[in-house]
């Protein structure tokens, strides 16, 4: 058996209610067996006919193997498998002869496959519950089944076990996750969250059970009850309770794109309806009032930059924008909305403030973001005061406080509970528009000048919301940057980089008390640059200026200095002075990977996903997209750090050279560390990018199983080497052994398996074979399907 045992004990727990309640017979769908995406053939039917499962053909265009209801007329979809890649005409789901069950396109490229299923399936079912099922031959246990790996809906019988997820879809009808998802945790709870979209890891959570270390599963039964059981089985926490006659009606509940979980029943018959209508209608729905529930502080929340949500009488949320502006799509409520006029101009000597006034807004609300709190004021002097700052676009007064927000402003909502009012800065007359070329163009007029291209542009929703997006950071760094430019530093020419004499440093550094961290080459040190607003500084001092001379010492600084990610560490100044070369960098609040990743207890499987995204980005930034390539030489856990949010930030680019063409090993020494040096180091090989990417793939793994790639261990039978075990574990199909005890991993081994082919596919030991850092995190990311890896062969030998 391949399954480990916990997997097991899992299934079991899903499969009791199904095969308990469906003893009766039902139709095998045998080895061969296919249907083919196209208006006519396209369903595998349960005994009742309640369910089928099959392809139905999505308004916008492609097929979607999915599962519905399929006695109604609305053919309600309850699952899915391709809603982020809707299969084209003529695409294949087949139960192939020997025991695949695979959906491909019409060229045999595989789109979806289930996860733990990929050999040994000996017949298929359908079942009146809803549940789909791939059984193995004389087993009683599925292989897989759709209530195992549920999309946005769960059905009476099914169970949400520990480590199972709900994401929502995108809109209605777009099936494409979207920006919510309900976790039923492995410590117990039950959380709502928002997600970080388009990606999938959790923002904010929204509504919780707050069960931590009591929740055992969510159960949804016939009667119409929903709750969270402890693991006896009895009630822990009640999400719904009904008492229904499961046999009159049809049930589900889903969690909807608008972020709310709704219990919805249909009618069996017009005889059964007992005065419902011949629709779905809602039975209940949590949490109450999705308009205040979430207050996510980054991201655009339910209703998208600058809008606010207003809860109607069916208690749907919609979203709406102020006066002044409209939606950046109009057909798309939550994409934001955008100014209808010029925005104020940070200009200097462009006093526009006469040209503004305020609209007004009752019981509106938009509460995080704040950029000032003043108390007590009167209405008047905060009006006053946004007025004259030009960066305020909206304020909220509220019982003598005034809060001038940041923009754009985010988590609106309209509270009948709010005893306060928005104020919403709008341009008096619309004259101005067109006069918008005149004047002169300054430094300060970032901030118009991108929201009139925002405006201009304003086709593509997403165009705009990065733009908006880059316009927030934009002030963010601006107001920064006016703070700096005060300070009485010389700027190396053409960069943002300030130049530190040797004394201010070992002043910053208290005479280089406080140690961070030490390499080969350098020790780093803590450090506070105290000008008016204090700065945590890392200063690294370069103990052994090895060759590098004056110039080499400047050109590096210089390439460093114009890299700008957010997922590098950002070098604020230098020092180049006599002997005495230091860089200071930001200061990172959560140390570095290394001691996150190999201490106890170790980070949770989503940080170190968004970890793994993020240093990947990081890497193919300097790699493709900054003005001149870096390769950086040297990633490994030290050498990312993370910051407040534990996003990682790629540092030390000690080592790195300017990407030259002709580089070879001849014009460096080795560099690097043992454990994540590619194999052409030994080698009569031109050193290239890929030396990165390989070092990546090292990383990736030990992220994967939170474990260093050579491990000293006393009992030598677990001494393998961590690449080399991964590919023996991957090979063998026991990829669960790399993530032992993590059950989130556990839970999520359809990304696992993902992971850990891009992770091979990073290690080979052939330089062309490994993908480019584009590449890498395209297929991390899901942007381009991973194929199977080859075996990255003798490279253990090589070493
Ligand atoms: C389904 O197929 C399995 C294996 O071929 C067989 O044991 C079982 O009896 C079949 N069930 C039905 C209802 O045909
Ligand atoms: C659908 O079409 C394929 C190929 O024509 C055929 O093999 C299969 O039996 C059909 N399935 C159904 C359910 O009619
Ligand atoms: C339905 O089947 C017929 C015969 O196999 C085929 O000619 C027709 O193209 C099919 N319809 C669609 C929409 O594919
Ligand atoms: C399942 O078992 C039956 C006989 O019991 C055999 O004919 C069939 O080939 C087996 N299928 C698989 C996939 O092993
Ligand atoms: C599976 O079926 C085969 C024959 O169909 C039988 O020999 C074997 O014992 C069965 N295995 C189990 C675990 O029941
Ligand atoms: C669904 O929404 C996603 C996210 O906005 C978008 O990328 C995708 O194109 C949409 N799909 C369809 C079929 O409209
Ligand atoms: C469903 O659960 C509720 C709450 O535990 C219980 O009162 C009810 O009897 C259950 N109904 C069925 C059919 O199990
Ligand atoms: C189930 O567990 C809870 C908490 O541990 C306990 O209070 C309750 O009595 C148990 N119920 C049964 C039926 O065992
Ligand atoms: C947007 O909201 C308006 C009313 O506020 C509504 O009529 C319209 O259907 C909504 N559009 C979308 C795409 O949600
Ligand atoms: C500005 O123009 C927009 C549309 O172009 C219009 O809706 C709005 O009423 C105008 N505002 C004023 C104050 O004229």
């Amino acid at each position: 058996m391949a399954l480990k045992l916990p997997y097991i004990i899992s299934f079991m727990l899903l499969l009791i209610f199904p095969f308990s309640a469906t003893a009766q017979t039902y139709r095998n769908i045998t080895l061969g067996s296919s249907l083919i995406a196209n208006g006519n053939n396209s369903s595998w039917v349960s005994p009742s006919g309640d369910f089928a499962f099959g392809f139905q053909q999505i308004v916008t265009g492609g097929y979607l193997l999915a599962i519905w209801f399929d006695k109604i007329p609305e053919k309600t979809i309850i699952w899915s498998a391709n809603g982020d890649s809707l299969a084209q005409e003529g695409s294949k789901i087949q139960l192939n002869t020997n025991g695949n069950f695979v959906l491909s396109d019409p060229k045999d490229q595989q789109i979806w496959a289930p996860s733990f299923a990929r050999t040994g399936v000996a017949y298929a079912s359908m079942l009146d519950t809803g549940n789909f099922v791939l059984v193995r031959n004389n087993s009683s246990l599925p292989l897989w089944q759709s209530f195992g790996e549920p999309t946005d809906t769960i059905l009476p019988t099914q169970v949400l076990s520990q480590g199972t997820t709900l994401v929502a879809r995108y809109a209605e009808a777009n099936y494409s996750g979207g920006r919510f998802t309900i976790n039923m945790q492995n410590d117990g709870n039950l959380v709502f969250y928002t997600t970080y979209f388009p990606f999938d890891g959790q923002n904010s959570d929204y509504w919780s059970t707050d069960t931590i270390g009591s929740g055992f599963q969510v159960i949804f039964n016939q009667s119409g009850a929903i709750y969270l059981a402890r693991s006896n089985g009895t009630v822990l926490y009640s999400i719904s309770s009904n008492s229904i006659s499961g046999n009159d009606v049809y049930q589900r509940a889903i969690l909807e794109h608008d972020g709310v979980l709704r219990q919805y029943v249909y009618p069996k018959s017009a005889n059964s309806a007992g005065g419902r209508p011949m629709k779905w209608s809602v039975l209940s729905f949590i949490p109450s009032n999705i308009c205040k529930s979430i207050n996510q502080k980054i991201g655009p929340g339910l209703c998208g930059y600058n809008s606010y949500c207003v809860l109607g009488n069916d208690q749907r949320p919609t979203c709406e924008c102020p006066s002044g502006y409209t939606f950046f799509d109009p057909n798309d409520n939550t994409s934001g909305c955008k100014p209808t006029f010029v925005p104020q101009n940070c200009g200097e000597e462009l006093h526009e403030t006469d040209l503004f006034e305020f609209a007004e807004m009752m019981n509106t609300d938009w509460p995080s973001n704040d950029r000032e709190a003043y108390q007590p004021v009167s209405e008047d002097w905060c009006r006053e005061v946004c007025l004259n700052d030009c960066f305020c676009s909206f304020a909220i007064f509220s019982n003598q406080n005034c809060w001038p927000k940041n923009y754009p402003v985010y988590n609106g909502r309209i509270d009948s509970g709010f005893a306060g009012k928005a104020l919403i800065k709008i341009r008096k007359d619309n004259s101005t528009k067109k006069s918008e070329n005149s004047g002169p163009k300054k430094k300060g007029d970032q901030t118009t000048l991108i929201i009139t291209g925002s405006v201009l542009l304003g086709s593509s929703v997403f165009l705009n919301l990065l733009l908006l997006l880059s316009v927030f950071l934009g002030i963010f760094h601006f107001s920064n940057r006016r703070r700096k430019t005060v300070q009485p530093f010389p700027v190396m020419p053409g960069i943002n980089l300030r130049s530190f004499s040797y004394k201010e440093l070992e002043k910053a550094t208290n005479g280089f008390k406080e140690e961070l961290g030490r390499g080969a080459f350098s020790t780093v040190y803590k450090g506070v640059l105290n000008y008016e607003d204090p700065q945590a500084v890392a200063v690294k001092r370069l103990d052994r200026m090895v060759r590098e001379g004056e110039t080499e010492f400047k050109a590096e600084v210089s390439s460093i200095g114009k890299t700008n990610h957010k997922n590098l560490a950002q070098l604020v100044g230098y020092c180049n002075e006599g002997l005495h070369r230091l860089l200071v960098y930001e200061f990172m609040s959560n140390g570095s990977l290394a001691t996150f990743l190999f201490e106890d207890p170790r980070p949770n499987w989503y940080q170190r996903i968004k970890i793994a995204f993020g240093t990947a980005r990081g890497i193919f930034y300097l790699h493709e997209e900054c003005s001149s390539p870096i390769i950086h030489c040297d990633i490994k856990p030290q050498n990312v750090l993370l910051d407040d949010l534990f996003t990682a930030r790629i540092s030390d680019f000690g080592l790195a050279k300017l990407l030259n063409r002709n580089q070879t090993r001849t014009t460096t020494a080795i560099r690097g560390t043992k454990g994540y040096v590619a194999p052409e180091w030994f080698k009569n090989m031109a050193i290239t990018a890929k030396v990165d990417v390989y070092s990546f793939g090292v990383l990736l793994l030990e992220l994967i199983c939170c474990r260093k790639n050579f491990e000293l261990n006393e009992n030598c039978e677990d001494e393998e080497i961590l690449v080399d075990w991964a590919w023996d574990c991957y090979k063998d199909g026991k990829l669960e052994l790399l993530v032992k005890n993590d059950e989130e991993a556990l839970g999520d081994m359809k990304r696992v398996e993902k992971f850990v082919m891009v992770a091979i596919w990073c290690i080979q030991e052939d330089p062309s074979l490994r993908p480019t850092m584009k590449k890498v995190t395209q297929m991390l990311e899901g942007a381009v399907e991973v194929s199977g890896p080859p075996d990255p062969s003798s490279f253990i030998s090589s070493i």
